[in-house]
């Protein structure tokens, strides 16, 4: 039997992360994950992100955006390229590339920091004095792995829909989603949310026709609506997705095809015949196999592991981070918790704040934001100020070929400190950490303001949205 000071159940971005951290402060670290490659003959580490998750997905949104340049924008550009072909298996291969590439990657970070890799499903057996005791099962060859501390990061998997099963042949999540080899001539997609947007729009770009479908009469509640209601308008009238809010799901039958008959916002009876359907409607925790119950490993009513904002358990040093706790299920808030778990066991005081994790949706143009909406401030009743600015008359952005979007900078009306940053445009994947490094040092538009901006640079965008909230705009 091994005995470890730290042991971690999952090895996605929250998991992996906080084994390496674990090893580096000195811990006796063990990492076990039950996942396996795609061919499914091999473990691969990396959990959902980097197998069937950010990773793969933006591989394939990089390839289908160089497809749609080289037929729709390279002309302007004086390039004739001729017929120009796609090759969706060749489009899959390299993805798969990039993500072995990765995974492989975390191995060699795992014996870089000398963290044992264990592969097999764990689950809770008991304690043994201090000793917490889990049981790997490897293909149902079992062994007992003992830890003081447990960090558990088992993620979360797709939601279900009831009315239809998923055979990742017809009726797609987010893994079947990433590995079609032929593009479809109709695809349908249930769930306007970052999942079916992001892979409507990879699946657009080389050829499908494509609907979403989605419950809510709201677009991208989650987001600033001023920033929802711009990225609609191109979504809908100039890249051509079907995006219809409102819908109620009645029947879905798949066979050759899959049907799907719901009613409209107006409430008419429809019916849509598609080639392949892809189901992304929300994601829940995944506890299973964990036998949580065994130890009375608590959880809430929706399957989250309960965790205090430290990512403390109700068990004594059972601690859990990522998707399958409360919080947004985003990679990097997963990771950072995991680093803030291992510093913690170490007797360090860190601190993750909530209020500045960065969410982004990679469509063309991207969609970034921190911090509070407009809506949340009318809501809260916070006396607000905003700026707001655009790239259709940024340098760099027209010589992209990319000049559109809009930054809109949300501060206190008193104090200017920045409340919220929101972006549409190009790469603000990469503009918004300006907003996140300003909300974290507490800076108020004007510190923005008063900032050097390089030109020409996107980021310039940034800086004008920070001049105009204090009605100082140069370029507006
Ligand atoms: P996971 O990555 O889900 O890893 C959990 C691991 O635990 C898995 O390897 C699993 O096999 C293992 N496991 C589970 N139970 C057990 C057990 N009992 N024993 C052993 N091992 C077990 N987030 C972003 O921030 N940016 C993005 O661009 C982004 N894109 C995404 C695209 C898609 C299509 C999807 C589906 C998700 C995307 N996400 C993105 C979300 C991101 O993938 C998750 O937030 C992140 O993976 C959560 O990390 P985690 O470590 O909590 O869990
Ligand atoms: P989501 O929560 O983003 O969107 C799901 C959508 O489905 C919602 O708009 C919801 O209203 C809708 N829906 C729910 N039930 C429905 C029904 N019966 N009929 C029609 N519509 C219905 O979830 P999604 O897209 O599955 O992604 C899961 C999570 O994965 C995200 O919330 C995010 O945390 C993470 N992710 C992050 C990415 C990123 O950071 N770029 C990319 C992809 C996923």
């Amino acid at each position: 039997m091994s005995q470890f000071d730290v042991v971690v159940i999952g090895a996605g971005p929250g998991g992996y992360v906080a084994a390496i951290r674990a090893a580096q402060l000195g811990f006796k670290t063990a990492c076990i994950d039950a996942g396996v490659n795609k061919a499914g003959d091999a473990p691969a580490l990396g959990g959902t992100c980097l197998n069937v998750g950010c990773i793969p997905s933006k591989a394939l949104l990089q390839s289908s955006e160089h497809f749609h340049a080289a037929q729709h924008d390279f002309a302007e550009h004086g390039i004739t390229v001729g017929n120009v072909q796609f090759d969706a298996a060749k489009m899959i291969e390299r993805k798969d590339a990039i993500v072995t590439k990765l995974t492989g990657g975390i191995k060699f970070l795992f014996q870089k920091n000398k963290v044992t890799s264990l592969f097999g499903t764990a689950s809770f057996v008991g304690k043994n004095g201090d000793f917490w005791q889990l049981e790997v099962d490897d293909k149902g060859a079992k062994t007992t792995v003992e830890g003081k501390h447990i960090i558990v990061a088992t993620g979360s998997t797709p939601r279900a829909l009831p009315l239809v099963d998923i055979d990742n042949v017809n009726v797609l999540d987010n893994e079947g989603a990433l590995n079609l080899t032929q593009v479809p001539a109709k695809l349908g997609v249930i769930g306007a949310g970052v999942i079916g947007l992001e892979m409507g729009s990879v699946w657009k770009r080389v050829g499908a026709e494509v609907t979403i479908l989605e419950a809510s009469s709201v677009f991208l509640g989650a987001a600033d609506q001023q920033i929802a209601k711009e990225a609609f308008k191109y979504f809908t009238r100039e890249q051509g997705l079907n995006i219809q809010l409102g819908v109620k799901l009645n029947k879905i039958t798949s066979g050759s095809k899959v049907v799907v008959e719901y009613n409209n916002a107006k409430g008419e009876a429809q019916t849509a015949e598609f080639d392949k359907l892809i189901v992304a409607i929300g994601r829940v925790p995944n506890t299973h196999g964990l036998n949580a119950e065994a130890v009375g490993l608590q959880k809430d009513e929706r399957g989250f592991i309960v965790v205090d904002g430290e990512c403390r358990t109700n068990l004594p040093n059972v601690w859990a981070i990522g998707d399958v706790v409360r919080g947004p299920m985003l990679a990097h808030k997963a990771s950072d918790e995991g680093v803030a778990v291992a510093e913690r066991i170490a007797g360090q005081k860190p601190h993750l704040d909530f209020n500045t994790i960065p969410w982004v949706i990679y469509t063309d143009p991207e969609i970034a934001w921190v911090g509070k909406t407009e809506e949340q401030l009318k809501a809260e009743g916070v006396d607000y100020k905003k700026g707001t600015s655009g790239f259709a008359a940024n340098g760099r952005a027209l010589g992209l070929g990319k000049a559109k979007g809009t930054v809109k900078i949300l501060a206190d009306a008193k104090t200017d400190r920045i409340l919220g940053v929101h972006m549409i445009g190009p790469m603000v994947s990469e503009l918004i950490s300006e907003g996140v490094v300003g909300m974290e040092f507490c800076a108020s538009s004007e510190d923005i303001a008063r900032i050097v901006h390089a030109h020409p640079t996107l980021s310039e965008v940034v800086h004008e949205a920070a001049l105009a909230a204090d009605k100082r705009a140069l370029h507006g």
